[in-house]
């Protein structure tokens, strides 16, 4: 049965993190209000589990000296990579390290439920798999991007409590009308983060972890820029949602993270428009006068 021939829930447009104008893929009539659903595991057939091994090991064994420590130690903690794992079975672990849960949901949803899911420690996680002809690129999430990308650093306290802390800023973002702001932040930090370590750059971010390409991209390439992590300069930058991104953001450590981004957003919002409003948007690719980059290996 092809899950994708059922209809979707037209009421509220699913954010989209673009202009796409596909109607989103999954079946959001088996969702409650709050979008989450059943993962029904025994629907995914023999070639799903194959798609997510082949996807798994593939991703596995290119982390050796790209990922950042934090990931590589915790991403066994997915269960056997030869299978999709059983939601309930990664809660089971998940919830007693950091008090994090995650629950399935048929795709991406909208803006506000994701905040709030997120501000109540509920991480979705997007049920089907892609196809075979999709393995080096799917337009969106799916469960290995969402698992294997997201969920292993929901195993880190400090980026737990982040993640957390996203979630609420969101619903205060909502009101603000700052979510374009706002989502910058989750997409240069969470989607595509570089950390600095003493052995190297490293990613953290979920879309370079669970791509096979922008992994070694990111971390070694001589092409994108690569600047300190900086709230204001961040929040002022646009992003490429359809090639490799052009610019990276590099943290220290998930505390800095943490403590850059706690402080009320409120006056940051104002700021940062009112330095788009006079000096412009910086374009993905742009370094500024004086910015320091990092170096490659
Ligand atoms: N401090 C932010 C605010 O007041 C909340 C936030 C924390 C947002 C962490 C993003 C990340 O809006
Ligand atoms: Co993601």
């Amino acid at each position: 049965m092809d899950r994708r021939d059922k209809s979707v829930n037209q009421g509220v447009a699913p954010v989209t993190y673009g202009q796409g104008e596909r109607p989103p893929r999954g079946d959001y009539a088996k969702a409650s209000a709050d979008y989450t659903c059943e993962q029904d595991w025994a629907q995914y057939s023999a070639a799903d589990h194959d798609t997510y091994r082949r996807l798994y090991t593939r991703q596995l064994q290119q982390l050796p000296g790209l990922a950042c420590d934090e990931f590589i130690a915790a991403v066994q903690q997915l269960g056997a990579p030869d299978r999709i794992p059983r939601f309930v079975d990664v809660n089971q672990k998940l919830q007693p390290a950091t008090g994090w849960q995650i629950v399935a949901v048929p795709g991406l949803i909208p803006e506000e439920a994701f905040f709030a899911l997120l501000a109540a420690r509920r991480f979705p996680v997007t049920d089907w798999i892609r196809k075979p002809e999709e393995f080096d690129y799917v337009v969106e999430p799916d469960v290995f991007h969402d698992l294997f990308g997201h969920v292993p650093l929901l195993f880190n306290p400090v980026f737990a409590d982040y993640m957390q802390a996203y979630g609420a800023g969101g619903l205060k973002a909502s009101r603000l009308d700052a979510c374009e702001l706002l989502a910058r932040l989750y997409w240069y930090t969470v989607e595509f983060g570089l950390i600095s370590t003493p052995a190297g750059l490293r990613a953290y971010g979920a879309g370079i972890l669970s791509s096979a390409g922008e992994l070694r991209h990111s971390v070694g390439a001589p092409e994108p820029r690569r600047v300190g992590f900086d709230l204001r300069r961040l929040m002022r930058s646009q992003y490429k949602i359809d090639t490799y991104q052009a610019t990276y953001f590099v943290i220290d450590s998930f505390d800095q993270l943490f403590k850059a981004t706690e402080p009320d957003f409120t006056p940051v919002y104002r700021e940062v428009r009112a330095q788009i409003a006079s000096h412009g948007e910086v374009a993905a690719g742009q370094v500024l006068d004086g910015e320091r980059e990092f170096a490659i290996a």
